[in-house]
């Protein structure tokens, strides 16, 4: 039995006078004990953030693939770690999109960030188009085939399959539809890493709100979920870890 896990990801939004909101959503953390709860910050607010968060994991939304060097404007792994972050995500479709990373790209930086003893947040996802041409369950395995890092598990590795057009969106996929990729990427993962893929949690993210929380934490194969817009305030992604802690209760 896989843990639920919550994940939130503040993209570029918070400043320090949003702490607050951190303080929040860990005691919402603290108040769900059967769910693993994260949230994954800009650089700027990780150090300030892990000092207020108790117990619940801060972390990064990317991650250089070298340990240090001439590359400007990066952070690393060692960096992140020294700022207390345990986490971080990789393989964004935003970056993806915006800073034209690659699946090979994702798999160097998740291979980095373990390197550093860091979580990782694998990310996959068709886009719209590739949706409605029938491909997204070959988009989403050859994604996971070329991004999956070596001695991949549970232990320091999640899954996140979010599709990029229900992103921001307010569009969520059906729930069979969200079960068929999950199915997918689980088989995927056992061809690729054995019995290792039964512990790997597969997280869906996409306009997970409140209201469509329940419902999707109960899909088969879904983990948890890897929030955006409604991560970024207790009134908003408290509702979710509720959600996810009512179903971890009803086992
Ligand atoms: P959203 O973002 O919840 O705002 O749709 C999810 C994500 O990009 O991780």
């Amino acid at each position: 039995m896989r843990r639920k896990l919550v994940a939130g990801n503040w993209k570029m939004h918070g400043l320090k006078a949003q702490l607050g909101d951190v303080v929040e959503i860990a005691a919402a953390a603290a108040a769900a004990p059967r769910v693993d709860v994260n949230l994954c910050l800009p650089f700027t607010l990780i150090e300030a953030a892990v000092a207020v968060a108790g117990a619940m994991p801060i972390g990064a939304q990317d991650v250089h693939e070298a340990d240090k060097g001439a590359h400007t404007g990066c952070i690393s792994g060692a960096m992140l770690r020294d700022c207390g972050a345990s986490l971080t995500i990789v393989g964004h479709s935003e970056r993806r999109a915006d800073q034209h990373e690659t699946s090979h790209d994702a798999w160097a930086k998740a291979t980095a960030a373990r390197r550093h003893g860091l979580q990782v947040i694998l990310c996959c996802g068709e886009t719209e188009a590739e949706r409605d041409a029938g491909r997204a369950e070959r988009i989403v395995q050859s994604q996971i085939e070329k991004s999956l890092p070596e001695g991949a598990s549970g232990d320091w590795l999640t899954l996140a399959y979010e599709p990029r057009w229900a992103i921001g969106t307010g569009k969520t996929p059906t729930l069979d539809d969200i079960a068929a990729i999950h199915a997918i990427a689980r088989a995927k993962l056992r061809h690729m890493v054995g019995d290792a893929a039964d512990g790997i949690r597969i997280l869906y993210g996409g306009s997970v709100t409140g209201a469509n929380a329940e419902t999707i934490l109960a899909t088969e194969n879904v983990d948890g979920a890897l929030v955006g817009g409604a991560s970024l305030t207790v009134e908003k992604f408290g509702p979710i870890i509720a959600a996810a802690a009512e179903i971890a209760r009803r086992g």
